[in-house]
Formats: structure tokens, C-alpha cells, sequence
């Protein structure tokens, strides 16, 4: 093992990130009011290009004018790859107050990428006098952006989240499909006539999480397209819960109480990391690394496993 510690990641709740089109100002109060940890207000890709001046004055005063509770509130800029973004920057830093906690970065290809950023945002933080520094989470979406996730992860010390973003990526890396996360009908294994679906964006979401929790990020799963299809939602959010990832997006406030759900250890977990930490102490007490829970092994890395857990839900009571 290195001698350098993990660091740990942001100590605050992650578990559903609502957005909504800066464009759509009926949205934005039913957003502060929702149950959602995070709420990202898009400047990006669900805004026409026609709407971008005016999405990003809706979005200055919705930042200033509407209570958003404790809500870690984010706006989703346009990309490097557009005539757009350094007028989000320099609008939203100079304009909106120091309500707004974070700026996310939408197809991040490599460090330099959030390098630039980081720039622009520090000089007008300079000259604006901020008292709040501003934080970054940047997409996955791309295939240099996944080729690149390590680097962008520690591209800068603003940099507080990495999401997957399932269509820009599957699009980016010339993937069959047409969903926007989930189930892939053509994903599968076959035996003896039966088909075994597998999940084609398991690689991704694991190459994400390693350079999150290398660097002290939280992982978190992008949108799942079909809001229609509870099912389908829960178990995509189930899978990436169970790889490390600490919440996911929606798109509909319908998706929300599923990801909180998801997202929040339940009870029967905790009891039982708690459990596990109780067994352990024992064992310590009686002299000894491991010992025997309900059946099976628990040695000193379940005390890790069940830590996680047990932070987790202190986090989110605390909040
Ligand atoms: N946040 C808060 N409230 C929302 C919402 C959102 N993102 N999307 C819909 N609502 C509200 C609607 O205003 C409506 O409220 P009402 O009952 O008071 O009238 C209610 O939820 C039901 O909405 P519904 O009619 O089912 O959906 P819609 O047709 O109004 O909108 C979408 C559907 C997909 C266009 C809309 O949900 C949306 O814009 N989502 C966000 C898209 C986005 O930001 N994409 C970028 C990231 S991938
Ligand atoms: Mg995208």
C-alpha cells in the first residue's frame, strides 16, 4: 500500500443531483423545493443554442432571488467546445452571488481542460473579491475524457465530483445504442437459449470511481433517459451504488425519492455495519484481527467496508 492516505471525499450529502434548463423559470422554484441534495441549473445541452443569453440571465437571478434552502446548488456551463462558455464564467462570477457554490464542466477531454477553467474563475474571483471559492465537477462523457479521468480528477483543487454522462459517452465512443443509460437490449451473454443482460457501462463507472477515490472526489452516475421506468431506474442506481458511487442524477422530479432511497445506506445496513464494528472490537479485545459475523469472515478490512457505511448515514442524518 502507498504511504499516501486515500483522501476523503467532500463530507456532504451527494445522493440526487435535480436538473432543469436555465431556460424554464417555472422550474426553478419547484427545485429549491425538492427533496434533491444538489440541484444543477443547465446552461448546456437543454438549452437551445437560440436561448443561451437569456438562460444565462434567468439563471443569474434565479441564483440571487430564489431561497434554495441548503441545497448545494450547481450551474452546468457550456462546453470548451463552444462560443459559449467563457460568457457563462464570466457572467455567473461576476454577477451571481455567493450563493452559488459550483460550476460544472460539461465533456471534460483532459486537465487542461479544467486548467483553463480554473483560470478564468480564479482572476475573477480576484478582482470581484469572492469571499467563497467556487467548485468544479466535471462530465465524463467523452472517450478522452474517460481516457483522461485520473488527470482530470486532480486537475485542480476545486475539483469536488466527476459524473458519468451516459448518451455524450456512448455517442463519443461510437456505442450502438440509443438510451440513455440502463439496459442495452444487444449487451448480453448467451447460454442454452437463455440471454444474460451485462451492464456496458460498468467499465466506465468503475474507471470513475478508482480516480474519485484517488483523489478525494465523489463518483456519481449521470442521468438514466427513461423517467417512465422506475425499475430500470432503480436498478442502473443500485448497480452504481454497489461499484462506490454516492448518487445519481434526475431528470424528473419522479427520479428523486428513488435516488434518495437508493443512495441513503437503510437501516438494516447500518445496524449491521454497526454490528460488524461491535464484532470487531470484541475480536480486538480478545487479541485477535478476525473473527466470525453471522456466518462469515470479518477481518480489519470489514471495518473499512463497514465504516463507509456507517459515515455515510451519520453524513446525511447530520444534514
Ligand atoms: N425540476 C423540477 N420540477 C420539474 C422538472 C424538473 N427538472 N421537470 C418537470 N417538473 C415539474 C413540472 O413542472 C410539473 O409540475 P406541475 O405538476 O406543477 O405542473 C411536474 O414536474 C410534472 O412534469 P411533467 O409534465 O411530467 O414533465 P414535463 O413535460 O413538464 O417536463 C422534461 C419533462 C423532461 C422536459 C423536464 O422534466 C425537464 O426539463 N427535465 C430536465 C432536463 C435537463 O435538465 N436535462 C439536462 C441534463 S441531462
Ligand atoms: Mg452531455
Amino acid at each position: 500500500m502507498s504511504f499516501r492516505l486515500q483522501p476523503p471525499a467532500p463530507a456532504r450529502p451527494n445522493r440526487c443531483q435535480l436538473f432543469g434548463p436555465g431556460s424554464n423559470t417555472k422550474l426553478f422554484e419547484k427545485m429549491a423545493s425538492s427533496a434533491a441534495d444538489v440541484i444543477n441549473i443547465d446552461l448546456e445541452d437543454s438549452v437551445a443554442p437560440t436561448d443561451k443569453d437569456i438562460a444565462r440571465k434567468n439563471t443569474i437571478e434565479a441564483i440571487n432571488d430564489v431561497d434554495w434552502g441548503n441545497k448545494y446548488l450547481s450551474v452546468r456551463i457550456n462546453g470548451l467546445d463552444s462560443p459559449f462558455w467563457y460568457r457563462d464564467v464570466v457572467d455567473l462570477l461576476e454577477n451571481a452571488g455567493d450563493r452559488l457554490d459550483q460550476i460544472m464542466i460539461p465533456k471534460a477531454g483532459n486537465a487542461s481542460d479544467i486548467y483553463a477553467v480554473d483560470a478564468l474563475v480564479t482572476s475573477i474571483e480576484a478582482a470581484k473579491a469572492r469571499s467563497k471559492p467556487i467548485s468544479f465537477e466535471a462530465i465524463i462523457e467523452t472517450s478522452a475524457g474517460i481516457s483522461h479521468v485520473e488527470e482530470i480528477a486532480a486537475a485542480s483543487p476545486r475539483m469536488q465530483a466527476l459524473s458519468l454522462g451516459a448518451a455524450d459517452f456512448a455517442a463519443s465512443m461510437g456505442m450502438a445504442t440509443t438510451g440513455i443509460g440502463g439496459t442495452q437490449e444487444n449487451y448480453y451473454m448467451h447460454r442454452a437459449g437463455e440471454k444474460y443482460w451485462s451492464d456496458p457501462w460498468h467499465w466506465a463507472q468503475a474507471a470513475i470511481v478508482a480516480a474519485c477515490r484517488t483523489h478525494g472526489l465523489l463518483p456519481v452516475d449521470g442521468p438514466f433517459g427513461d423517467f417512465s421506468d422506475d425499475d430500470g431506474f432503480r436498478a442502473q442506481a443500485l448497480r452504481s451504488a454497489t461499484l462506490g458511487m454516492v448518487g445519481k442524477w434526475a431528470i424528473h422530479p419522479k427520479q428523486i425519492a428513488l435516488a434518495n432511497e437508493i443512495f441513503t445506506p437503510s437501516d438494516e445496513a447500518v445496524t449491521e455495519a454497526r454490528e460488524i464494528l461491535q464484532a470487531m472490537e470484541d475480536a480486538k479485545a480478545r487479541g485477535e484481527g478476525a473473527t466470525t459475523y453471522k456466518g462469515r469472515l470479518v477481518d480489519i478490512a470489514s471495518i473499512k467496508q463497514a465504516e463507509v457505511i456507517v459515515k455515510m448515514a451519520d453524513m446525511i442524518a447530520a444534514n
